[in-house]
C-alpha cells in the first residue's frame, strides 16, 4: 500500500518532450548519479545504455519534490532495473557503489580528460587510453599528429574546460551581430542552445542566423567568417557549407542525426573587457590589437601552468544559418536539450508516423511535408502541448 501522502507524482507522462522540465531539480543526488553513468556509457560507445541513463534522469527531473523512497517511484514511467539499483543504492547508502567505483576508475578520469579537448571524441580517446596515454602530457609527449581541431583544442584547454557565462556569451551575441549587421543588414540573430533555455552557464554559445528574404541567407557565413576573422576575435574555425539540396534522402529523412545547415563550429578570442559589458563599439578593435601575436605564442601549449595574465579568453561558439522558410524547425532544433530533441524524433516517429529534423516534419500518412513558421505550429502538428525553451531542460 502506497501511502499517498508520500507519493512524489501520480502520472508522469513515459517521452520527455510530453514534460514540463525546468532548470530546478529536487533530484540532484540521483540524477547525478544516472548523468555520470550516461556520460561513461556514452563515452565507452555504449549509446543505448547511455539513452537508458539519460531517461531516468531527465524523468527524475521533471518531479517536483524530492523521492525519498523507492515505493514513491511505482508506476512513474522510463526506469529501468539497472537505473532502479543505482537509485536504491543512494537511498540507503548515500552513494551508489557503481558511481564512486566508475569515477575512481583510470579508465573513465582518463576517458574524460582526453575528451575535454576539442575534437577528441569517445573513438579517438579510446584508441590513445589503449596504447597508454591517460593524460594531456603523455599525450604530448607521444608522437601522435593532432588534426588541426585537436591543436587548437589542447592549445585552450584550460579556458574550453570553463564553464562560459550569461555575460560572455551575451558579449559573444554582440560581436556577432556586429559581424552579421556589417555582411547582411537585415539578416536576424537569435540565440539558441542551452543559453535560450535559461542556463547560467554553458560549455559554449551557440546562435541561429537567418534573413527574412528567402535565399538572402545563402553564402553568408563565409562573409561572416572573414569579418570576424579580420578583426582578429577567431582562434580556430571550421566551416560546412549546406549539403541540404544536395541530399538524396530527402529533407526529414537525414543519413544521420547530424543536419546539413551551414555551419561554423570555432573558437572565440573574447577580449576581457569586451565581457565586462563595456560597449562602446569604438574600442572593438582596439581592444583587438592589445592581444599581441607575442602574448598569444607566449601563453604556451601546457595547460597547466596557468597564471592568466592573458586579456582575453577563448570560447566555443557554434553558428548556424538557416533559410526562413526551416527557421523554426532549426530553432527548435538547436535549443535542446538533446535528449527533448532526441524524444521529440521518437514521439514524432514511433507516435505520430512522422519524421521531424531540424529541417522539416514530414506526415508519412498524408505523404507530405509539413509547414510552419513557428516552433508553437510544430508542436500543434505533433499534436503535443506546447513546451517553451525554459522547460526544454530535460
Ligand atoms: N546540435 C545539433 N547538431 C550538432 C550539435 C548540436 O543539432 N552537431 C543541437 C543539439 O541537439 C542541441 C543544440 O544543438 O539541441 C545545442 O547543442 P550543445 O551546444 O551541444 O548543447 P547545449 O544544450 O547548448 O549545452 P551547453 O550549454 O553545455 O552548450
Ligand atoms: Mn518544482
Ligand atoms: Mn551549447
Ligand atoms: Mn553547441
Amino acid at each position: 500500500q502506497v501511502d499517498e501522502s508520500k507519493e512524489v507524482e501520480s502520472i508522469v507522462p513515459s517521452y520527455a518532450c510530453q514534460r514540463r522540465t525546468t532548470l530546478e531539480n529536487h533530484n540532484t543526488v540521483f540524477t547525478d548519479a544516472l548523468s555520470l553513468l550516461a556520460e561513461n556509457a556514452e563515452l565507452s560507445d555504449e549509446d543505448g545504455r547511455g539513452v537508458a541513463f539519460r531517461r531516468a534522469a531527465a524523468m527524475l527531473k521533471a518531479l517536483h519534490s524530492p523521492v525519498t523512497d523507492l515505493l514513491q517511484l511505482r508506476g512513474l514511467p522510463c526506469l529501468g532495473g539497472h537505473s532502479l539499483r543505482v537509485i536504491k543504492d543512494v537511498l540507503e547508502n548515500g552513494a551508489s557503489s557503481e558511481v564512486e567505483f566508475t569515477k575512481q576508475s583510470e579508465r573513465f578520469k582518463a576517458l574524460k580528460v582526453l575528451t575535454g579537448i576539442f575534437g577528441v571524441g569517445a573513438k579517438t580517446a579510446e584508441r590513445w587510453i589503449r596504447e597508454g596515454i591517460h593524460s594531456l602530457q603523455q599525450l604530448q609527449d607521444s608522437a601522435h599528429t593532432l588534426n588541426r581541431a585537436q591543436q587548437a583544442g589542447l592549445e585552450h584547454y584550460d579556458d574550453l574546460n570553463q564553464p562560459v557565462t550569461k555575460a560572455e556569451g551575451d558579449a559573444i551575441g554582440e560581436i556577432v551581430a556586429k559581424a552579421v549587421m556589417s555582411v547582411l543588414p537585415g539578416a536576424q540573430i537569435t540565440l539558441i542552445g542551452g543559453f535560450r533555455r535559461g542556463k547560467l552557464t554553458g560549455h559554449d554559445v551557440d546562435f541561429l542566423i537567418t534573413h527574412p528574404e528567402e535565399g538572402r541567407e545563402v553564402g553568408l557565413m563565409p562573409k561572416v567568417v572573414s569579418w570576424l576573422e579580420s578583426k582578429g576575435f577567431l582562434l580556430y574555425q571550421k566551416t560546412t557549407r549546406n549539403s541540404y539540396l544536395e541530399s538524396k534522402d530527402g529533407p526529414a529523412r537525414p543519413s544521420s542525426n547530424m543536419d546539413r545547415f551551414e555551419r561554423c563550429f570555432s573558437i572565440f578570442k573574447l577580449p576581457e573587457d569586451e565581457k565586462q559589458g563595456t560597449k562602446q563599439t569604438e574600442t572593438l578593435t582596439d581592444t583587438c590589437s592589445l592581444t599581441t601575436p607575442s602574448l598569444v605564442k607566449d601563453e604556451g601549449s601546457e595547460s597547466t601552468k596557468r597564471a592568466n595574465l592573458k586579456p582575453w579568453r577563448a570560447v566555443r561558439v557554434d553558428l548556424v544559418v538557416s533559410p526562413i522558410s526551416q527557421f523554426a524547425f532549426a530553432l527548435l532544433g538547436w535549443t535542446g536539450s538533446k535528449l527533448f530533441e532526441r524524444e521529440l524524433r521518437r514521439w514524432a516517429g514511433h507516435e505520430k508516423a512522422m519524421s521531424l529534423s531540424s529541417h522539416a516534419l514530414y506526415d508519412n500518412t498524408q505523404s507530405k511535408y509539413l509547414r510552419a513558421s513557428s516552433e508553437e505550429e510544430i508542436f500543434a502538428h505533433l499534436g503535443l502541448e506546447y513546451i517553451p525553451p525554459s522547460e526544454r531542460n530535460a
